[in-house]
């Protein structure tokens, strides 16, 4: 055998689980490395996506890969910070449409996060000035974003009532129809992160005692209504849930979230969807300092048995480490965050075992093109 070849094994030879297809759901993916979604402040205030979105996601799209867009507000009322997109105005429709055209002209499959902030807005974002909404009237731990950058301690939400609660059923229900008709290939629903559905979930945010409060089953019933009227819009096989069990970003926690998440996810599992999308604990270092010592060392580790459709993990995984929990069954797919925000052609790093860029925290959120699609590629260029 030539000596030539024998390198070239040891070299990728490590990481073939990370470069091998996998089917999710109803899309033929060529590699596991998923780009995970990842909020950048960049949209019009009028939540259309910026006019260098469309660059920013083509760039980071390879054939038969994976994009999950970033959080993308069903309403003005699920919106929880400035300059994020939305997907309920024909504008916003059209500003997506170009963006899916470039992803999907690289070939790659593109997945549209669909969210409602709850509590973690701010009034300054609000129709007419209105407070934030959640389950229960309590606000939690920290600053709100207003809607000019501003840093306010959290208002105090609206409690919501059950009326107000079937209009963001539908509100859901018509994202999926827009994310459909701006031509995305799925969708996931957002109940991770201290959002709404998350703050539904867990008993520290929701002290309700209506059928959506109180039991875990009742903690759970909008989820899974919201599942239900995402259900009538798209095949379950191209919708996905983002869970982020025992995570206390926005102030969550809960009295016994093994038993809470046990039941979210075999139901979730009865049900076929095309994905389940975990955040590890682990992701906190790094993204706060504050780490949750109740938390344990993998949820995906944890919860992988109940789950028998795809699973994706994410959360301070490297090339190794991802490639080792595929190789452990622990995950199907891996999403990397962060670096996929410094590195374009992540993919190709880390399969070829090349150097990474760092990304600049001073352009993580807002502003325009620096620190958004100027990040260099292998070969020096940035597009
Ligand atoms: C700047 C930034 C923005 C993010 N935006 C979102 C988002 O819109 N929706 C979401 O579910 N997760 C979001 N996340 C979480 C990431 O999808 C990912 O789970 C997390 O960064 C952990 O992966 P990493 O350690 O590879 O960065 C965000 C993370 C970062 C750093």
């Amino acid at each position: 055998m030539p000596l030539v070849f024998l390198i070239k094994i040891k070299t990728t030879g490590h990481l073939m689980k990370l470069n091998s297809t996998f089917k999710l759901g109803a899309l033929a993916l060529s590699h596991r490395i998923v780009m995970p979604p990842l909020t950048r402040m960049r949209a019009g205030a009028d939540g259309v996506p910026s006019p260098f979105a469309a660059a920013y996601y083509a760039q980071r799209a390879t054939p038969g890969g994976l994009i999950i867009a970033e959080a993308t507000q069903i309403s003005q009322q699920g919106q929880g910070y400035p300059q994020t997109p939305g997907i309920y105005t024909d504008q916003q429709i059209e500003g997506w449409t170009q963006v899916v055209k470039a992803v999907k002209g690289k070939g790659a499959h593109f997945v549209l996060q669909l969210w409602h902030v709850g509590r973690i807005s701010h009034s300054s974002l609000q129709e007419g000035g209105a407070l934030p909404v959640a389950p229960s009237a309590i606000a939690p731990k920290g600053n709100a974003f207003t809607s000019t950058f501003g840093r306010v301690p959290h208002e105090v939400p609206h409690a919501l009532e059950q009326d107000e609660i079937k209009d963001i059923v539908a509100a859901y229900k018509r994202a999926a129809e827009n994310a459909m008709k701006a031509g995305f290939d799925g969708v996931e629903i957002h109940a991770a992160n201290g959002y709404l559905l998350q703050q539904f979930l867990e008993d520290n945010s929701n002290l309700r005692q209506d059928i959506y409060g109180g039991s875990i089953e009742n903690r759970a019933r909008l989820l899974f209504e919201v599942l239900a009227a995402v259900a009538q819009v798209w095949p379950l096989d191209r919708i996905g849930v983002r869970l982020s069990p025992y995570s206390d970003v926005g102030d969550m926690a809960d009295s016994d979230p093994a038993a809470l998440y046990t039941y979210v996810i075999t139901k979730l599992s009865q049900q076929g969807i095309a994905y389940l999308d975990l955040i590890e604990p682990q992701a906190r270092a790094g993204l706060s300092a504050e780490k949750n010592l109740a938390a344990p060392e993998s949820v995906c580790t944890l919860f992988r048995p109940m789950f028998t459709g795809p699973l994706i993990a994410s959360g301070g995984f490297t090339a190794q480490t991802a490639e080792a929990a595929l190789n452990a069954g622990i995950a199907d797919l891996v999403g990397f965050g962060r670096m996929f925000i410094a590195n374009p052609d992540l993919p190709k790093r880390l399969v070829s075992g090349a150097a990474l860029n760092e990304p600049n925290p001073k352009t993580i959120y807002g502003g325009g093109e620096a620190g958004y699609t100027d990040y260099e590629f292998l070969d020096g260029q940035t597009a």
